[in-house]
């Protein structure tokens, strides 16, 4: 059972360094750089900068860690789910910990990044049951011969993980690898490295060999684009921007081909009609765009409301978010932090001024929030049309664009015209327009009278420019594996 919920504003932080062979190291080049807290623009701390040479290291250690004969290697399939499992106890154990490093780090409400530890320990787990139950298959192949296919895994991983969900995401990353039987090789993102770097310290300490998990926070033109292009690293999994990810499928094509998985973003459809639950429609709509002050791939920033309750719902929508309040991560009661950074921040700030420019009506928010940290104002746009920026560009802010629609077919082809589709969502009280929708919208998960739910039995990743391959469920680990055919001759009539 989890420790109760008991944040802790000026956690200790105990650790700056890069993480290679289960040892703590100063840079190879020295260099620092300070991780910020964006509720008050201070430094919290000065972190040792990994870049090329770093990374060199990190790949010689993973692939020593995955040599055959290597501890890992030898290990039981289930022995290493025991691992897995170990780590997610141990997680769970230091929840508060990790959970007010995130909050400090990523500016997060605690009460999320307190939840987000436990649900990134849920995959801990759900990957460490996996680890023997991946296998291959023996097949009736023509001829004289015994075949049969074998799941091995691909290799070295490098991971990078970004700033919305880094503790969420990394134990995603981290436990699919493992179960697979990969060595890694992780790129924390520059503006929260923290719970990486102390989810490494209880890699240590379960035990795992020296080699298998390695963190190496830095840059993404550095640290990033060694990982993507090396030669020693087998498969990239990648959770950022779209821009970013070409660049690292790019990177894999002028390398070595190595595997590539994609996580990008999103402007994703919800669909409200007229017979839908509204107050149920508000709850989720609401939640699920201000939650992390937007900053979530799947946030639901295309609201397309029925007109014949596009008024009603549209004032319903305008209260709630007056209500949504604001504040730093320790503050009692807030629902919405900072964004991550200045960069974010300003982004967000000139996605509004385009909306309104372009003639969508600002109903409420549309500026800064207070005077120090990234804080914007939950900001809600009516009248906005397909072809303005708030409705095609990701935002990645509290900032909710409503759309008028009419029929069914309307909706479809209006949700689908984008270069995105990781999710999409519908509340209509009738099963045949939820099932009608689901088919046809283009996108990864399809939420019916409810938003944002992932579980990690259920696969999860986008269509379209939203990324390439799946994550979570039982068939993410093939993204981590190869598929060898091994026949044998058989020379025998029976
Ligand atoms: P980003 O894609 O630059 O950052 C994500 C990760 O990629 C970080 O660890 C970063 O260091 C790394 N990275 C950056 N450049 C790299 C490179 N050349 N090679 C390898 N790795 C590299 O995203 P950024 O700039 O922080 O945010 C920009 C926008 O991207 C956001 O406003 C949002 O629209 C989107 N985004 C989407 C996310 C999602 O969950 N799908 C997460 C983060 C950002
Ligand atoms: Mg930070």
């Amino acid at each position: 059972m989890a420790p109760q919920p008991k944040p802790n504003a000026h956690p200790q932080i105990k650790y700056t360094k890069i993480f290679i062979n289960n040892e703590w190291k100063d840079s190879c080049s020295g260099k620092k750089f300070p991780t910020v807290n964006p509720a008050t623009e201070q430094v919290i701390a000065e972190i040792s900068e990994a870049d090329k040479a770093d990374v060199d290291n990190a790949v010689k250690a993973a692939q020593k860690a995955f040599e055959r004969g290597s501890v890992w290697r030898s290990l039981d399939a289930s022995a290493r789910g025991r691992l897995i499992h170990k780590l997610g106890d141990l997680m769970e154990e230091h929840v508060n910990e990790i959970a007010s490093l995130e909050s400090l780090d990523n500016g997060k409400p605690f009460g999320d990044s307190y939840g987000q530890v436990l649900e990134g320990v849920g995959f801990l787990r759900y990957f460490a049951g996996c680890a023997d139950k991946v296998h291959g298959k023996t097949i009736p192949a023509d001829g004289k011969v015994f075949a049969l296919s074998r799941k091995e895994p691909v290799g070295v991983v490098g991971a990078i993980i970004p700033w919305n969900y880094p503790v969420l995401l990394l134990s995603l990353k981290i436990s699919t690898a493992m179960a697979a039987g990969c060595t890694l090789i992780v790129k924390p993102a520059e503006q929260t490295p923290l719970t990486a770097l102390y989810v490494a310290s209880l890699v240590k300490e379960a035990g795992f060999p020296p080699g298998v998990l390695n963190v190496l926070p830095g840059y993404g033109p550095t640290a990033g684009a060694a990982i993507s292009n090396h030669l020693g690293i087998d498969k990239v999994s990648f959770t950022g921007s779209t821009v970013v990810g070409k660049s690292i499928l790019e990177a894999s094509a002028k390398s070595n081909l190595k595997k590539v998985s994609l996580e990008l973003g999103g402007k994703s459809p919800l669909v409200v009609f007229n017979d839908a639950n509204l107050d149920a429609a508000l709850k989720y709509a609401s939640d699920g765009l201000f939650v992390n002050a937007g900053q979530t791939c799947i946030a639901p920033t295309r609201l397309f409301v029925q007109a014949g309750v596009y008024e009603r719902f549209t004032k319903m929508y305008v209260e709630a978010a007056s209500k949504v309040k604001v504040g730093s991560a320790f503050e009692p009661g807030v629902f919405q932090g900072p964004q991550v950074d200045e960069k974010g921040f300003q982004k967000v700030l000139s996605l509004i001024e385009a909306g309104k420019k372009e003639g969508a009506k600002c109903e409420i928010g549309g500026k800064r929030h207070g005077k120090v940290g990234y804080f914007v104002e939950p900001t809600v746009f009516t009248n906005v049309t397909d072809d303005m920026r708030i409705a095609k560009e990701e935002i990645f802010g509290p900032v909710q664009s409503i759309l008028k629609f009419d029929t069914l077919e309307e909706v479809i082809k209006r949700a689908n015209d984008t270069m995105y589709g990781l999710s999409a969502g519908v509340f209509t009280e009738n099963l045949t327009t939820a099932l009608q929708f689901s088919k046809a919208v283009r996108a990864g998960t399809v939420w019916v009278n409810e938003w944002g739910i992932v579980h990690p039995q259920t696969p999860f990743g986008g269509y379209k420019m939203s990324g390439l391959g799946r994550e979570l469920g039982l068939d993410s680990l093939d993204d981590f594996m190869e598929t060898k055919t091994i026949s044998i001759n058989l020379p025998s009539n029976h």
